[in-house]
């Protein structure tokens, strides 16, 4: 909590904290001259039977609850601009930060924890915040001052004060201790129903197809009922802790009633001061109570404010930083793409996702990368534009490893099209700009045209300016799929690849969009990753994965022949007449 109250609360907002602040102790001071004015009006005006005192201190009264009100409303302003400010502030650092992160550090989190920590957590860390200015001062002062006052008044009766405080701290501190384990536990099981949500939402399409509605309820009904149950459990606890707490003030209150009465009888003390002492005493009481509440709070916030931190502490695993830009001079390199003795393992796994393959690519050719699902063939590509860093080995691009190139520009050199097309909400226009936001109309048309998609944006009635909804919805599978090979085609890379972009094209689509991509082979290198024979044969060079490994590589020709999986996965798609050609 203290890291990030000094990243984001104190530096930007703290003139606004302290004028919170001071305003909230302004308005405990009316609070707390309250009583003593009420015990004058009692044992002057009303016992002496003067209206006049009466009258007067009446309006005192009316005008401190006034000005105290205004004292409120600005600390309640304060607290608002702070904790809405920085919570704001919080939100945009964690989304940038999720950025700086590499692939592996973002599935080290999982995506439900993410979503979590920047909505939920983050208002948790709001409502601290907010609470922190409007009530930390607040309930503490009234507490001492209250006690103060009434040991000032009577220190005799004081010693209700001595027994009810311990009481109440020790009520406090049983459920405190019970309860904040169930903290820590609520909010990950938080992430639970969260990310049950997320999977059942987002896949609801296949989920109904697969008539697995019902088995996704269940799920969410146990997810969402173990958290329920956590929460009672806490829920319970804190039952407990305001009647047990108001019976001890009650129980008190009683007693300075029964013996202050006594002595009001022999006059050692007035009504007033009687009537007081009871005011402070409650004031005090409630504090103790308001306090615990804070520190409930306090605690849930601070379990919050960890989370957060921990994404934002968390140092990217792939980072550029001194890198300088690499100089591609002309003819330097024959050689677009090398891959070298490449072998990649994801975090927390046994096994190699790709073992020890080895390619060069000349500049301008196509390779075709081809295997089961599950072989591989994603988790090689996404080491290219460096997604993942390679476990050992080296992945060169025209002759410099990827790991010296400043980050952008090796995003710049290399467009993805990853296997699940991404649109997000806007215009096809926005969503075709991310590699260059200046492409003029004639680049986004003639990466329209090359990926197969002018046709359909030019139905439009907007055309480029068409409405593209929240992941492209409003688009079918394979326009999403040609959309998002025109956006890698925008901005001039110098190699693509296609991971399985191809997949809702039918043939002849496929068939015009290779051919387009292959007129451009003086300037762009392809990388095309299917589970097609036909989308793959063509191409100056085949890579067969079997489990991360490398079956085969060489032209479709010689592989028919030399590579036994590869001419299985042939005959299974293709006539025999065709394979061997
Ligand atoms: N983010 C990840 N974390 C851990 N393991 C992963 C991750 N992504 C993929 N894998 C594992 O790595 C292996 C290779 O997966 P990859 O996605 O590269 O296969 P693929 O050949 O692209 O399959 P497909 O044809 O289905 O797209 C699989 O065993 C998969 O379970
Ligand atoms: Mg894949």
């Amino acid at each position: 909590m203290r890291d990030l109250l000094k990243r984001f609360v104190f530096p930007k907002y703290r003139g606004r904290v302290i004028v919170g602040v001071l305003c909230k102790i302004v308005e405990v001071i009316f609070d707390l001259l309250t009583p003593i004015i009420v015990a004058r009006m009692i044992d002057v005006g009303v016992t002496g039977h003067d209206t006049g005192v009466v009258t007067h201190l009446g309006v005192l009264l009316m005008v401190f609850a006034v000005i105290g009100y205004c004292f409120t409303l600005v600390c309640q302003k304060m607290a608002a601009l702070v904790s809405q400010g920085s919570g704001t502030d919080v939100r945009n650092a964690l989304f940038e930060k999720v950025y700086e992160l590499s692939s592996a550090d973002v599935d080290d989190f999982g995506i439900p924890s993410l979503v979590t920590r920047i909505t939920n957590d983050v208002n948790q860390v709001q409502v601290t915040v907010a609470l922190g200015i409007r009530q930390l001062i607040r309930w503490p002062i009234l507490a001492v001052g209250s006690m103060v006052a009434a040991l000032l008044i009577d220190l005799k009766l004081g010693l209700v004060f001595l027994v009810c405080t311990p009481i109440i701290g020790l009520v406090f501190w049983y459920v405190m201790t019970q309860s904040v384990p169930f903290f820590k536990s609520m909010q990950s099981k938080l992430d639970q129903v969260s990310l049950v949500t997320r999977e059942a939402l987002s896949g609801i399409r296949v989920i109904r197809a697969f008539g697995r509605g019902g088995h996704e309820t269940e799920r969410f009904r146990e997810a969402a009922e173990d958290q329920t149950a956590t929460a009672i459990a806490v829920g319970k606890l804190s039952a407990v802790l305001n009647p047990a707490i108001f019976l001890v003030m009650n129980l008190g209150v009683v007693t300075i009633l029964w013996v202050g009465g006594g002595r009001v009888n022999v006059g050692e003390l007035t009504q007033g001061e009687i009537v007081a002492f009871v005011n402070y005493m409650t004031q005090t009481l409630l504090s103790v109570v308001y306090v615990a509440n804070l520190v409930v709070t306090f605690t849930r916030g601070a379990a919050s404010a960890s989370r957060v931190m921990e994404v934002l502490d968390r140092t990217a695993t792939i980072s550029d930083e001194g890198n300088e830009p690499v100089k591609l001079s002309e003819g330097s390199s024959e050689v677009a793409l090398t891959l070298d003795h490449v072998s990649f393992a994801y975090e927390g796994s046994e096994v190699d996702a790709v073992s020890d393959v080895t390619l060069d690519l000349g500049i301008g050719q196509t390779i075709g990368i081809i295997g089961g699902t599950g072989s591989g063939k994603s988790t090689l590509v996404s080491l290219v534009p460096r997604l993942y860093d390679v476990t050992s080995g080296a992945v060169r691009v025209f002759g410099s490893d990827v790991r010296r190139y400043p980050l952008d520009q090796l995003r710049a050199i290399v467009a993805t099209v990853p296997q699940q097309a991404c649109l997000v909400s806007g215009t096809i226009r926005e969503n075709l700009c991310w590699r260059n936001a200046d492409a003029s109309d004639d680049e986004l048309w003639e990466a329209l045209t090359r990926a197969q998609a002018a046709d359909f944006v030019r139905e439009k009635p907007d055309g480029l300016d068409a409405l593209v909804e929240a992941g492209g919805k409003n688009f079918s599978g394979g326009q999403r799929q040609r959309l998002t090979i025109a956006r890698a085609l925008v901005g001039h890379p110098k190699i693509v690849i296609l991971d399985d972009s191809a997949s809702a094209l039918d043939f002849a689509t496929d068939a015009h969009l290779r051919q387009a991509l292959h007129d451009l082979r003086s300037e762009l290198t392809t990388i095309v990753v299917s589970q097609r024979v036909s989308a793959v044969m063509s191409a100056d060079q085949v890579l067969v994965l079997d489990h991360g490994s490398v079956a085969g590589l060489g032209p479709h020709r010689s592989l028919v022949r030399s590579c036994p999986l590869y001419r299985e996965i042939c005959l299974s798609q293709l006539k025999p007449e065709e394979v061997d050609v």
